[in-house]
């Protein structure tokens, strides 16, 4: 993995304004924080593949989907930035061949006793199957396990989301057991399934990982 335009810091506080323009790449995924600029790309990916998405998204019961405007857009790149500033949240477009493809993200950091955070994703209908997500989710693992120095990264996953628990699966994230009524998910309380990463299984399965998701095209 390569960091690209910042420089490295070991707990995630501090950042700089230089950091928070960082790259992170994998071996065809760029990871980087959506700006203003990407709003049209954005949008035509949000609504090709909109029905695909929102039955898998937070929203509580008769409360509006996300907001797709400009203004609502930019306004969410806003908070972004200062949740990066404040080290509470990471998040990032993934783009394939200078392309909008998705988004990835990790929230709710927690520090102190903790040192956790979720990590949540997805990517456009028209490309999924490619591997895209589980390549961007150990560039960020080594973002959250080498920069943040986090502890653990938890994924949590509605059982019936086969997809997704692939992506865990592939990953060889350890699944940890069934949260009921986790998250209100399109207006429904869903239980999910937590699976997590610590900072030992990476340290483990790091050199692996790399190979088999970030090596050489060629490889
Ligand atoms: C879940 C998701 C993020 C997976 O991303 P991805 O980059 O496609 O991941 P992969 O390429 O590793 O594919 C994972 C599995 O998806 C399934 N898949 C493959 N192509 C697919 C397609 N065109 N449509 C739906 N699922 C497909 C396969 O079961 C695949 O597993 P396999 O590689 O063993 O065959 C993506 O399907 C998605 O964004 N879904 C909608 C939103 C969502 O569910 N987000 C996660 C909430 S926890």
């Amino acid at each position: 993995m390569r960091h690209v335009g910042g420089a490295a810091t070991p707990a995630g506080v501090d950042l700089t304004p230089r950091d928070l323009g960082q790259e992170l790449r994998g071996r065809r995924v760029t990871l980087r924080p959506l700006r203003a600029g990407d709003y049209r790309a954005w949008l035509e990916v949000r609504t090709r593949a909109r029905e695909w998405l929102v039955h898998w998204e937070p929203r509580r019961a008769g409360a509006p989907y996300l907001s797709e405007d400009r203004s609502s857009f930019v306004a969410r790149c806003s908070m972004r930035e200062r949740d990066h500033q404040l080290g509470t949240a990471f998040s990032f477009g993934i783009f394939v061949g200078g392309s909008f493809v998705g988004e990835i993200n990790l929230s709710s950091i927690q520090r102190g006793a903790s040192q956790s955070a979720y990590l949540g994703y997805w990517v456009d209908e028209a490309h999924a199957g490619r591997g895209y997500v589980p390549e961007s989710c150990v560039v960020v693992f080594g973002f959250a396990f080498s920069e943040l120095s986090l502890h653990r990264v938890q994924v949590a996953i509605i059982p019936r989301n086969r997809p997704s628990r692939r992506v865990a699966e592939k990953l060889g994230l350890v699944e940890e057991g069934l949260a009921r009524g986790y998250l209100e998910i399109d207006g429904v309380w869903e239980d999910h399934v937590r699976y997590a990463i610590t900072s030992e299984d990476w340290a483990e399965r790091r050199e692996a990982y790399e190979k088999d998701w970030l090596g050489s095209a060629d490889a």
